[in-house]
């Protein structure tokens, strides 16, 4: 069944319109299974825009299977689809490895001789197809994390703050790209500095056309459109969604959810994402962190415990002793699902 779905979240745009420029790139799509796990599609596309490689997984390890990807786009290139069978074949009976390990799947000397040179300073993988297994417990930094550093370079602070607070009301959110990696790793990006709440309603990062009524659903949503389709969902005459254009950093929203967040929480992030000292290592993921401790950090005090009896949560405590827009703010915001969860 998952099977079947594939093929049409590897081309999510409009095949009669485009395809060459699209070769080369990476993106992903997120299938939820029944556990509501969510599982990765990591993509390729290659041969003209008319193969899209793709590898399925639970692990986030982008950066180790984009490059795996480009290993693979090569051997289908160079016709060594013996190699790359061998490759996938040791890849998917290897068991998963732990964080900080490496792992070996060169089936070629020759490559991996030829390629020691060019990628020896890159974080992950030394040759083709050999990495070290990624450690995901740190903040994403610039500019190893791709997601984060798409996001950040194509989007100004302002509109960064603009989004981050309509996901903080838990708006129909849809951003756009003309760049299938762009709008994957801006999706990604921008949902991760929600860290350490995670967004907890409808998350695709590329819809595919045959999905597009999925903007029509009347509850929150997180959803990618490359730019090939966006006409069609502006036919649909959305009311109350909120779009990011990340090719023309422009945000068009009906709301004025920035204004709803504690002026001087807002204020804090954006002093701290302008400043040139931010913009490497984990200095965004930092900032939002740090601006979540602030609106929601003092729900530890609100805690109510007996012993032998079950942890409630007493809102009424947590909302008091604030300043009034925080209070505001916290009323709000306590209803929430990413709060609730
Ligand atoms: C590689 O694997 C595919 C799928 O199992 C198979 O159709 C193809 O014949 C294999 N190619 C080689 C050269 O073994
Ligand atoms: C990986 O395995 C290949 C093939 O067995 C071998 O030639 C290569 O030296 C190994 N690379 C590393 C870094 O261990
Ligand atoms: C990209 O975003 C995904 C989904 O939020 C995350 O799991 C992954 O670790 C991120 N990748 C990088 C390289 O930061
Ligand atoms: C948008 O809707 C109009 C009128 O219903 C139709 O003529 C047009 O072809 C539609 N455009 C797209 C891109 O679907």
């Amino acid at each position: 069944e998952v099977l079947q779905s594939v093929p049409k979240f590897c081309f999510p745009f409009d095949v009669e319109r485009v395809s060459q420029n699209q070769v080369g790139q990476h993106f992903t799509f997120v299938l939820t299974d029944i556990e509501s796990k969510q599982r990765f599609g990591f993509c390729r596309l290659t041969s003209g825009g008319k193969i899209c490689l793709c590898i399925l997984s639970y692990l986030p390890w982008f950066e180790v299977y984009y490059k795996l990807l480009n290993t693979l786009a090569d051997y289908l290139a160079k016709e060594l689809e013996n190699d790359l069978n061998e490759t996938l074949k040791s890849l998917y009976n290897h068991p998963v490895p732990k964080a900080n390990t490496p792992v070996n799947l060169s089936v070629n000397q020759e490559i991996f001789i030829a390629s020691e040179q060019v990628v020896k300073d890159q974080l992950y993988v030394v040759p083709h197809s050999y990495f070290i297994a990624p450690d995901v417990t740190g903040l994403p930094t610039i500019p190893e994390s791709r997601n984060l550093t798409e996001y950040f370079v194509a989007v100004d602070v302002n509109n960064m703050l603009q989004l981050y607070a309509s996901m903080l009301h838990e708006r129909r959110i849809v951003i756009t790209s003309s760049k299938l990696s762009t709008l994957t790793a801006c999706l990604h990006g921008s949902a991760a500095l929600l860290y350490p709440m995670y967004w907890q309603h409808i998350y695709i990062p590329v819809l595919p056309p045959h999905l597009l009524d999925y903007c029509c659903a009347p509850m929150p949503y997180l959803i990618g459109i490359h730019s090939s389709l966006i006409e069609r969902v502006r036919n649909k005459s959305l009311e109350d969604v909120v779009m990011l254009n990340v090719d023309t950093n422009t945000l068009e929203s009906p709301f004025n959810d920035l204004y709803n967040l504690p002026s001087d929480v807002v204020s804090a992030l954006k002093n701290k994402l302008k400043k040139q000292s931010t913009a490497t290592g984990d200095g965004v993921a930092r900032a939002f962190l740090r601006a979540q401790a602030a609106l929601f950090g003092s729900y530890r005090d609100a805690l109510r415990y007996k012993p032998g009896e079950p942890i409630t949560f007493c809102e009424e405590s947590f909302v008091k002793h604030r300043s009034s827009v925080m209070k505001q703010f916290l009323e709000t915001a306590v209803n929430l699902q990413l709060f609730k969860q």
